[in-house]
């Protein structure tokens, strides 16, 4: 086992101190800076890129090469899991991603199975890869979406602007849905596992779209199919994003950390359960595409808003959009350097 050099990451989840608030941020390695889109043309595809595990060591260290980044965050997709259950998943230049089939009928759903894990073999090399080539610089954080998020891209065969199939299904055909979160949930459970047995020092799970759903159905097919089955050996981030109203649940579900979008009240959430989780967010990416000044003073708003206590990360409400300027990120990292360093 190597020693981190930075464990700040990894103390803040613990909610132990630290000498300063760490930062990483969601899809810090990605299209808004121009060595990926250079990297990514030369590959050829999106998949190209997340199947060659040199390339995604690369692709992966690539922010941390400009930015005082707290964290690395292996460079992959959630989607690869239902890809290995045999869907086809395609990312067209400019588009969202497509899977050339769907699951979103009796039939489609009984053929389901918890995929052979050699399918994402490339994934766990990766993070082997990655991890020798940090030499111990910074923590990686490994992932997989929720069990409902995933469902949602299986059943509508890609994005969507309301995922009215699978809000219907839920509705209609319950029975349905829940056996597909459930082999979601059993494959997610077996990737995290392979994943920290090839190196990750933490994982996150990202539902994206649990906050989609009434109050109780959040509960059965989003936040339920999770409990239990988050990994023990190493601390857990649970992103939902709008899942404000749910906060009182999410924190039972045993994670580490609960990831907060910009709507959630950060200084509430931290009075009320700041002593039983971590937390992490929560600024709003498009304050990025403003100007240095403004992002400055956002950073230090957000901070304020967390206060002094332990166990708080600093990240964005949401993944950074493509059209973000690289030197308003690097301001923001400094930012929240310099406003929580003693
Ligand atoms: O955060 C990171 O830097 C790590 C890598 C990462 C990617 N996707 C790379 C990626 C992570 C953690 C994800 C998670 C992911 N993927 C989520 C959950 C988080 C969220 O944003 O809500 C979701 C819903 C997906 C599915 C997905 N992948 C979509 C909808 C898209 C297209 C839209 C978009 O944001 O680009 C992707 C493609 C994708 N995943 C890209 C990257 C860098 C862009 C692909 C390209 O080069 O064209």
């Amino acid at each position: 086992m190597s020693t981190l050099r930075n464990d700040t990451l990894l103390r803040a989840l613990r909610r132990e101190p630290t000498p300063y608030v760490p930062v990483w941020l969601m899809r810090q390695a990605g299209r808004y800076l121009p060595e990926y889109a250079a990297l990514r043309a030369r590959a050829g595809s999106f998949m190209a890129l997340a199947t060659t595990p040199s390339l995604a060591t690369e692709v992966t260290l690539q922010p941390l090469e400009r930015f005082a980044l707290d964290a690395a965050i292996l460079f992959s997709d959630i989607l690869t899991v239902p890809d290995a259950m045999g869907l086809g998943l395609s990312f067209a230049e400019g588009e969202g991603p497509r899977f050339a089939r769907t699951t979103d009928d009796e039939r489609s759903i009984a053929a389901l199975a918890v995929p052979d894990l050699a399918r994402l073999r490339y994934v766990f090399d990766a993070v082997a890869q990655i991890k020798k080539a940090l030499a111990g610089r910074v923590p990686l954080i490994g992932f997989a979406g929720s069990p409902f998020t995933l469902a949602c891209y299986m059943i509508e065969g890609g994005g969507s602007a309301d995922y009215a199939k699978v809000r219907k299904m839920a509705y209609a055909r319950p029975d349905l849905l829940d056996r597909l979160v459930a082999i979601n949930a059993d494959a997610v459970a077996a990737y995290l596992r392979e994943q920290i047995t090839a190196g990750v020092d933490a994982v996150m799970l990202f539902d994206t779209w649990g906050g989609l759903l009434p109050a109780a159905d959040y509960l059965r097919f989003s936040l339920g199919p999770m409990l239990d089955r988050l990994p023990q050996h190493v601390p857990t981030i649970l992103f939902t994003k709008n899942g404000g109203n749910a906060l009182p649940s999410i924190v039972e579900s045993g994670a580490s950390c609960v990831g907060l979008d910009w709507t959630v009240d950060l200084r509430a959430a931290r009075k009320a359960f700041g002593d039983r989780v971590a937390f992490q967010g929560n600024l709003d990416p498009i304050t990025l595409l403003t100007d240095v000044a403004t992002v400055e003073r956002a950073v230090r708003a957000v901070v304020r808003e967390a206060g002094p206590e332990p166990g708080f990360i600093f990240n964005l409400g949401h993944g950074i959009v493509p059209a973000t300027p690289p030197a308003h990120v690097a301001a923001l990292v400094d930012a929240v350097h310099a406003a929580t360093s003693a």
